[in-house]
């Protein structure tokens, strides 16, 4: 059946304030820790796989000493409600992603996690990434179905589901107008 939300959200609609999804720059990096800090306790849990403090999220936050991931978010209204990050690894290759997505509680179910997907699949091919993971705990239907509706295949360790993402066809040099054949 159509989730009447989710396609008034996905049709904007007077009255309803549509979400606004974009790349966040360096800058605005700032704005992931009060998002995640909004998330109630179990989606943080389901988040990070076990529960977090707000330290733990400050610290990560911080990313010291680690490369700049790539954020993408949705805005509704001015507020950051959803986001989705690909993070980076020193000691694997550029072409190696790992991907965190989260959407605030009040906000889940309407759509606003498919359409982050599909931002952070463009914006890895646009940076040149061949594998994206994002792992999650087993009994996380929701990142389930979005892993598998957005191609992952699945792999299990203990306690953790991976999907994995095969991005076939970078294609940041055609994104970008190069004329160098691809
Ligand atoms: C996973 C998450 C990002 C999905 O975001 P979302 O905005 O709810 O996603 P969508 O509304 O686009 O729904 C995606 C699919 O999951 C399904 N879904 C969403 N919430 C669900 C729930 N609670 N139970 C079962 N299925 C659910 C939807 O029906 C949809 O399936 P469909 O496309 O076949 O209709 C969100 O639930 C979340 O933030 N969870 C906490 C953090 C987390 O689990 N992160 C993943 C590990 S990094």
């Amino acid at each position: 059946m159509t989730n009447p939300v989710k396609t008034g959200l996905l049709q904007p609609r007077p009255g309803f304030l549509t979400p606004i999804y974009r790349e966040l720059r360096p800058l605005e990096h700032y704005l992931l820790r009060d998002h995640l800090l909004r998330l109630s306790p179990e989606s943080r849990v389901f988040r990070f796989g076990s529960p977090v403090s707000e330290r733990l999220i400050n610290s990560y936050c911080r990313n010291e000493g680690r490369p700049m991931p790539i954020i993408c978010g949705a805005f509704i209204g001015d507020t950051l409600r959803g986001v989705v990050e690909l993070r980076f690894d020193r000691s694997l290759p550029r072409y190696f992603a790992e991907l965190g997505i989260s959407v605030e509680d009040d906000w889940q179910d309407i759509g606003i996690g498919s359409r982050l997907m599909e931002l952070a699949l463009r914006c890895a091919r646009d940076n040149g990434i061949a594998r994206l993971e994002v792992n999650f705990l087993p009994h996380n239907v929701a990142m389930r179905r979005l892993a598998w509706k957005f191609g992952a295949g699945f792999s299990h360790q203990t306690g953790l589901t991976k999907g994995i993402f095969t991005l076939k066809d970078p294609n940041f040099a055609a994104v970008a107008g190069s004329k160098r054949p691809q």
